[in-house]
């Protein structure tokens, strides 16, 4: 039995989580573990009721579940940054989620907007750390609101966490990956500080796993890369914001927001699985939104507990339904409402 933590969230969070919850349910029921599952309501409606965004005692209740699974935040009526920050980024600061992992995975039968390529040629995983880099919150304004305002925002890359990071990139590809490629995403050629740094302890660490093959690419020519030959990347380890930027690339290539998912992870601890988009807003409570990636969310989140079998089944059930049933992955184009669509992966599955 595994305690799980569910954040509705924002916008279409709800019908996300609610679609997926019924495809972990059937897992539960083919697989014979169990999922107890406890509500949080947070997000910008509680926000605007109560003024309260994450209290400290969530936050210590969050440390006893197993996983926290995660709709979506962000909400039209809030100032843009007050949820990000107080509680997506509060939550992977506050229980040191240091690992966004983001695979990139092209389904057959999912149009990708890349000419001549398939899922052959899409299937790689973005290792991103998670807090630290342009995301710590480190600098300031100085003469705000004059003519002479200075506006520093400054990366900030710990030795420890940097390693830690590498680390895990190298032990996933390890364990996870046939074609055992880590290409470090980076900028050297400007950034001589922060990448150096990056540099130095991956070709440090590097020796310790000889069966890698590693790479190192500028983030610009990756993201290059990414459109014109992604079948040359295997695993991609970089820094918050490169990796922020260039997994909204990578979904794009995998056929959208709708099925894009990433687990925010902590190995060993509790860790949070979630879809990679926004809360849609505009959608909301129409019944139209894609839930795959929140369905592969909850996937991720099983083969991080330990339920592997029940993740690539989970899986299966989505490429099939993909190539299968679904006419788009676009909201409102799928052919089929939010519910029925996991419907169908839980009766594949
Ligand atoms: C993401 C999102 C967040 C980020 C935002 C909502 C703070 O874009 O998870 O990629 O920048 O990390
Ligand atoms: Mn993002």
């Amino acid at each position: 039995m595994y305690k799980i933590a569910v954040i509705p969230g924002d916008g279409t969070g709800a019908e996300q989580v609610e679609a997926g919850l019924k495809v972990l349910q059937a897992a539960q029921d083919k697989f014979g573990f169990k999922l107890e599952t406890e509500s949080y309501d947070l997000g910008g409606d509680r926000y605007k009721r109560t003024k309260e965004i994450l209290p400290d005692s969530v936050i210590e209740e969050l440390k006893t579940f197993d996983a926290i699974y995660l709709g979506a935040i962000g909400h039209p009526d809030v100032k843009p940054g007050i949820l990000e920050k107080g509680l997506l980024l509060r939550l992977r600061f506050e229980l040191d989620l240091y690992i966004n992992l983001r695979p990139v995975k092209l389904y057959p039968g999912v149009f990708t907007p890349i000419k001549d390529k398939g899922p052959e040629d899409i299937d790689f995983v973005v290792v991103r750390e998670n807090t630290e880099g342009l995301y710590a919150g480190a600098g300031g304004f100085l003469r705000k609101g004059t003519k002479h305002e200075i506006a520093v925002q400054e990366s900030i890359n710990t030795r420890f966490g940097v390693e830690r990071c590498l680390k895990y990139a190298f032990d996933y590809c390890r364990a996870k990956r046939k074609r055992k490629k880590l290409t470090l995403c980076g900028k050297t050629n400007v950034l001589t500080y922060a990448f150096d740094l990056w540099d130095r302890v991956f070709n440090e660490i590097g020796p310790a796993y000889p069966e890698i093959e590693r790479d190192y690419a500028h983030v610009d020519a990756i993201s290059m890369w990414m459109v014109k030959n992604p079948e040359w990347f295997d695993v991609i380890v970089t820094d918050n914001m490169f990796g922020d930027i260039i997994t909204d690339l990578g979904a794009m290539i995998q056929g959208g927001m709708g099925i894009a998912a990433g687990g925010n992870l902590h190995p060993s601890r509790v860790s949070m699985f979630e879809p990679i988009g926004g809360s849609a807003p505009k959608y909301t409570g129409q019944g139209i939104i894609n839930p795959m990636a929140s369905i592969c969310a909850g996937a991720m989140m099983l083969d991080y507990l330990g339920q592997d079998q029940a993740a690539a089944h989970i899986e299966e059930a989505v490429a099939h339904v993909c190539s299968n049933d679904l006419k788009s992955l676009n909201a409102g184009e799928m052919g089929y409402s939010t519910l029925e669509v996991s419907e169908l992966v839980a009766k594949r599955l």
